[in-house]
């Protein structure tokens, strides 16, 4: 079975290939390298120990897809591709609602012309807003507090009309909560250009001396330390929901809204100490004031995705913190060194 993997020279894309390529499928990665390097796709060639189709393309270009098309016959998208940056979001709406909304536009019209209508689709927790209480199930209400959430928000909702107006397709939406780690290699792993916004790259470039100290954004949260709790999940365990999601597409007969998280939440300060143990560095952190739009709390209720794909996170902290550790003293300058 070809898969096309849109985004997949990306963090949690690359990693997806992997298991993709070891489960038995065809994978073509189709990206156009705005946030990634093809330096990872190289680097998954030398863990699987063969050559991996790569395109360089945009989804919002449509001769890109349907050169694609017409080369392959492509049996189901996995679509990663996307702009993720939260803060950018706010300053540049129109680039998140152009490249997220038109390009899955885009990727779904050029899809249906060439009879491929199964699709994997990279939501977030960020759909969620600030949920009432934890753990969070898929039947909670959904909101967003920021155009990326709500490009998130409105690509759910639209392909969830696209299967009312042709139940033919199969839609799988993923919400992960926060990918963490690195494949255990230490060869790949997150890449972020410029200062990271989240938690565990941040943590990683202090242990390894690129920043200076953490900043814990607020300690006064109603959680057991009074900083930030989150649902950490290890990226290979993610990768793993992906094939998992694939291998029973053809099983649905509606569109099927999975969390993928491990339903443990940890704090800012475990995620320091863990890594800490993990590195034998120190990571050096000051408590800052609260970053606009947080919230105190968010974890999954992980139970549907083990019932409905037989999935769960396997991996601990300590792992999803070694591994993040082997790939950041490994690359401290990711992938720059050999671009
Ligand atoms: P990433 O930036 O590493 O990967 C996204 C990839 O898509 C990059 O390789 C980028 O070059 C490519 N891309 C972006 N726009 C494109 C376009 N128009 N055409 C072709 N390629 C394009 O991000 P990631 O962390 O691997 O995230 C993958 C997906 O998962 C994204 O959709 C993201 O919103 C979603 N997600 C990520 C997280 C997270 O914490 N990393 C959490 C929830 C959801
Ligand atoms: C962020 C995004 C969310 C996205 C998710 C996964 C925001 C407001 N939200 O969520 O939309 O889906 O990433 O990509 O950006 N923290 C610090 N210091 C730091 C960085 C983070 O204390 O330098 C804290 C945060 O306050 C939070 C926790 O660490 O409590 C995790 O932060 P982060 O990794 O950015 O993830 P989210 O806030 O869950």
């Amino acid at each position: 079975m070809h898969i096309l993997v849109t985004g997949g020279a990306g963090y949690i894309g690359s990693h997806t290939c992997i298991l993709l390529i070891e489960a038995g499928y065809d994978v073509i990665v189709f990206d156009n390298f705005s946030n990634a390097s093809k330096e990872s796709i190289k680097r998954v060639e030398k863990i699987v120990g063969e050559e991996i189709t790569l395109i360089e393309g945009d989804i919002r270009n449509r001769d890109d897809l349907h050169n694609v098309f017409n080369m392959y016959k492509i049996d189901a998208v996995i679509h990663f591709a996307g702009l993720k940056a939260v803060g950018e979001s706010v300053e540049k709406p129109l680039k998140y609602y152009d490249n997220n909304i038109h390009g899955t536009i885009v990727l779904c019209e050029v899809m249906a012309e060439h009879h491929c209508k199964s699709i994997v689709f990279s939501s977030s927790a960020t759909v969620y807003g600030d949920p009432h209480t934890t753990p969070i199930k898929e039947n909670f209400p959904l909101s967003a507090t920021n155009p990326y959430g709500r490009s998130k928000l409105f690509i759910e909702e639209m392909l969830r009309d696209l299967y009312i107006s042709d139940n033919a397709w199969k839609v799988v939406l993923l919400r992960y909560f926060n990918p963490v780690g690195a494949h255990t290699s230490g060869t790949i792993g997150e890449d972020p250009y410029g200062i990271p916004n989240n938690l565990m790259p941040f943590i990683a470039q202090t242990a390894v001396g690129t920043r200076e100290y953490l900043s814990v954004f607020g300690d006064d949260y109603d959680t057991h330390d009074g900083t930030g709790v989150r649902d950490y999940l290890h990226v290979m365990d993610l990768a793993d929901g992906h094939v998992k999601a694939l291998d029973k597409i053809n099983n649905f007969n509606e569109v099927i809204t999975i969390n993928l998280g491990t339903g443990t939440g940890y704090s800012v300060l475990d995620m320091v100490k863990a890594f800490e143990k993990a590195s034998g560095k120190q990571v050096p952190y000051k408590i800052a004031p609260r970053r606009a739009g947080d919230i105190a709390k968010c974890f999954a209720d992980a139970t549907y995705a083990k019932e409905i794909l037989g999935w769960e996170a396997t991996r601990s902290i300590d792992e999803m913190c070694q591994d993040s550790w082997r790939w950041q003293s490994n690359n401290p300058n990711g992938y720059k060194k050999e671009d």
